[in-house]
């Protein structure tokens, strides 16, 4: 099977768990691609918000109820995919540089699932740790930062230039804050073990459900 194949089928288990009433957030790539059609399929008297400006437009072209989020104040579950995900339960998310968002819906969310074909699975988290960094002092805060570039795509919907940390990642709970300390840093894509409710790996016979 193709990786496509293995998102699809985590994506479609994924769609299955949302039910009617819920508050839904949406993530963003190519795995929540798979979601949106299957969870619109359903057509469930649902409300959702989007991680990213190209998921509320396809979301909405499929008939989903998408609100800003600024009208709810936390959500049932929230699905996406992720670029890497641990056994420890530390995951890498922001491939599509919309990590910040994606973290305050999964954080705003009781049941966060992430979606993942097998060889997002690795044993320890590494670099690239995405980030978003405020424009204002960006040259001094790339130079705090050490190891990082600016990924040269568009900057965020919320006006944060995209870029990667690029050193050893080590203890990803020591790297994690010392991110969050930086002055600059918005957000940077590892995400905690306590976000994270369960992964669900699309496998040859159908799919895995690991829970955290
Ligand atoms: C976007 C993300 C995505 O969830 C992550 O990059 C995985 O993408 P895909 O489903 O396309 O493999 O974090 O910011």
């Amino acid at each position: 099977m193709s990786a496509d194949a293995y998102k699809r089928a985590a994506a479609e288990h994924g769609a299955a768990l949302v039910e009617d009433g819920m508050r839904v957030g949406l993530g963003t790539g190519t795995t929540v691609a798979f979601l949106l059609p299957a969870l619109a399929a359903r057509r469930l008297d649902i409300v959702c918000v989007a991680t990213s400006v190209e998921t509320e437009r396809a979301a909405r072209e499929l008939g989903l109820d998408v609100r800003a989020f600024d009208e709810l104040d936390r959500l049932d579950i929230a699905l996406d995919g992720a670029d890497q995900v641990a056994p420890s339960g530390w995951i890498v998310k922001g491939g599509g540089g919309a990590h910040t968002r994606e973290k305050i819906v999964a954080a705003a969310a009781d049941r966060f699932v992430v979606l993942v074909s097998p060889e997002k699975l690795v044993d320890e988290v590494h670099a690239p740790v995405p980030l978003e960094l405020v424009p204002f002092g960006l040259l001094a805060t790339l130079r705090a930062l050490g190891e990082a570039r600016v990924r040269g795509i568009p900057r965020s919907p919320d006006g944060g230039v995209i870029a990667d940390y690029l050193g050893e990642v080590g203890d990803p709970r020591g790297l994690a804050d010392r991110l969050a300390r930086t002055p600059g840093v918005v957000d940077h894509g590892l995400f905690p073990p306590e976000l994270l409710s369960e992964v669900v790996v699309g496998e040859e016979s159908g799919v895995r459900t690991i829970g955290f």
